[in-house]
């Protein structure tokens, strides 16, 4: 093992911060690692927008599904995926002139550039989270940052080919000492050979009651409906945050594709 392994096996979201600044030098190695990460074609497709202001950073901490902490980040950093500049870029660079000289049509960003874009942004994000861990800041991802799109957009001035993928927090953890990663499950049920795996009932119920009852241990909650299966569903889809999820990236989705 080497400390970067040591380092990433160890960690784990960070959402109480103590009340110590991230130096100049320590954010400057995290955007800058963030900005090696790979990205597709070298394109960069996405942004970074760091939160300085307060008043953002409160009403973050409300818009994004009431989050008290997001609040008290000593560093929030919203990334997004960003066609936008590629697609002026483009047009800048004559392209939009030249298809129509070619008789080819001149596309607006598609479907899949959103995809790739959004993996260009979690990719930066999560080089950020590492390198925040080594030296020694916790982050949290804030996913919530997908609800509430219109208001988002308005926020942050986000053109139509710019989706706001996530929020990261970071902070120095307010309490040290040692920090027992949370378990995830067993290998078999992500890691594959070749082809995928479909799982029957017997392996699946038995995949998440190990992993539940051990994030419930000591205070069991009364799953609802009876079950664990049942009580993530209940907490994961009949709430009014998911449903808001849902119709916010519908509303981005549209809004990509220009169909409203
Ligand atoms: C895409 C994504 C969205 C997340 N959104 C939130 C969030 O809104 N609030 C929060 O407290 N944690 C959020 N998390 C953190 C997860 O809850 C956390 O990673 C998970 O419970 C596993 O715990 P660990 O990171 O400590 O191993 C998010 C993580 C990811 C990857």
């Amino acid at each position: 093992m080497n400390k970067t392994i040591e380092l990433m096996l160890n960690r784990r979201s960070v959402r109480t911060y103590a009340d110590k600044p991230i130096a100049d030098d320590e954010k400057k190695a995290i955007f800058d690692c963030a900005m090696r990460a790979p990205t597709a074609g070298n394109m960069m497709l996405y942004s970074m927008i760091e939160i300085t202001s307060q008043d953002v950073k409160d009403k973050l901490a409300v818009s994004c599904d009431n989050q008290p902490f997001i609040a008290k980040a000593p560093l929030v950093v919203l990334f997004v995926a960003d066609f936008q500049r590629m697609f002026d870029y483009y047009r800048y660079s004559g392209a939009q002139a030249w298809s129509k000289q070619e008789g080819i049509e001149f596309t607006e960003p598609q479907e899949g550039d959103l995809l790739l874009a959004v993996n260009d942004a979690l990719i930066a994000a999560q080089s950020a989270v590492t390198a925040a861990e080594s030296l020694g800041i916790g982050s949290c991802y804030i996913g919530d940052i997908m609800e509430q799109f219109e208001y988002h957009k308005e926020l942050f001035e986000l053109p139509d080919f710019v989706f706001p993928v996530t929020l990261l927090c970071f902070g120095y953890p307010k309490t040290d000492g040692p920090k027992t990663p949370v378990p995830r499950y067993d290998e078999k049920y992500v890691h594959f050979e070749n082809t995928y795996k479909r799982f029957g009932a017997e392996e699946l119920l038995h995949m998440a009651d190990r992993l539940e009852k051990w994030q419930y241990k000591g205070t069991p909650p009364e799953y609802k409906g009876g079950n664990i299966g049942i009580h993530i569903y209940a907490r994961k889809y009949a709430t009014e945050y998911a449903k808001e999820m849902n119709r916010s990236v519908r509303v981005a989705l549209k809004a990509w594709s220009k169909e409203q």
